[in-house]
């Protein structure tokens, strides 16, 4: 029962971290390995500014950790560049194997974030060049990536017949 061991490990790892409050520090996967389970998400992320962040950077900005705070935070620490799902939604070590990502709890007790406007606010701040300041609700309407995601969730769920779907 490997599945229901690792389950357990995750279970006893949650409680530990939660018990000594502290925030998981875990490692980064790379969008790459969303991409299987969330193919919609993954494309809309792949069509926004985010995903090509670090290209913004000249070659000597690229090396600039003053650049890179914003347009590749993830560079030097996890080898992940641009601002990626990760980024937004924690490091995947522990909640992306299947088993966890179900549960939605458990998820987000072993590293699962939910982004806020603060963390949006990280980097669009008053020293990003932007003219505008920056308006949460309009720029959560141009990176919007869950619509996709849910439509393709419901249309799983609708197809789900309660016998086990044959193998193609
Ligand atoms: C093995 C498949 C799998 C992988 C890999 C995976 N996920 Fe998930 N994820 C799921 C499933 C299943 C759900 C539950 C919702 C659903 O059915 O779509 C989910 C839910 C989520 C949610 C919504 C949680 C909620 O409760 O609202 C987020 C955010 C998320 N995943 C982000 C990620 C990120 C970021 C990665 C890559 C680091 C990732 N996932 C990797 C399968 C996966
Ligand atoms: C700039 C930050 C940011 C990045 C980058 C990002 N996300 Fe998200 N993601 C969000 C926010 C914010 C939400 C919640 C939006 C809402 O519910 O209004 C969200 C929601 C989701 C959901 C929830 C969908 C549902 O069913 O509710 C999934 C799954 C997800 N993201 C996966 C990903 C994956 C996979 C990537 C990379 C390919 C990614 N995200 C990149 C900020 C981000
Ligand atoms: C780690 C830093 C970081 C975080 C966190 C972040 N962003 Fe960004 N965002 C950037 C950078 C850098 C760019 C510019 C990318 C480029 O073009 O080089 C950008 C670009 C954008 C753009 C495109 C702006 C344009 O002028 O077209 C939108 C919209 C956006 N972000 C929304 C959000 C939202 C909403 C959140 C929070 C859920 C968020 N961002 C979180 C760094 C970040
Ligand atoms: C505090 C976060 C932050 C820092 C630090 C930062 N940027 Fe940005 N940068 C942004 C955001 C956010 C945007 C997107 C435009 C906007 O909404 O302000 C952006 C946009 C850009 C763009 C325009 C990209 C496009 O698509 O048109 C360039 C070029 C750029 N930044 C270069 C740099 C350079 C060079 C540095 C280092 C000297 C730097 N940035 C540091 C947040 C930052």
């Amino acid at each position: 029962m490997r599945a229901r061991g690792s389950w357990l490990l995750s279970f006893a790892l949650a409680l530990a971290l939660s018990l000594s409050g502290a925030a998981v520090a875990a490692d980064f996967l790379g969008p790459e390995s969303c991409k299987g389970c969330h193919p919609a998400a993954y494309e809309a992320w792949m069509q926004s500014k985010h995903a090509r962040a670090g290209d913004s950077l000249s070659e000597t900005q690229q090396k600039d950790a003053r650049c890179l705070s914003c347009h590749s935070p993830d560079q030097a620490s996890q080898g992940v560049s641009h601002v990626t799902c990760e980024t937004c939604h924690g490091g995947g070590q522990y909640y992306s194997p299947g088993y966890v990502m179900k549960d939605a709890e458990l998820a987000r007790l072993v590293g699962l974030v939910d982004p806020s406007e603060k963390a949006c606010r990280n980097c669009h701040d008053a020293s990003s060049p932007s003219l505008k300041p920056f308006n949460f609700v309009e720029s959560l309407k141009a990176i919007d990536h869950w619509s996709p995601e849910r439509t393709g969730k419901s249309a799983r769920a609708e197809n789900a017949s309660p016998e086990p779907a044959k193998k193609k």
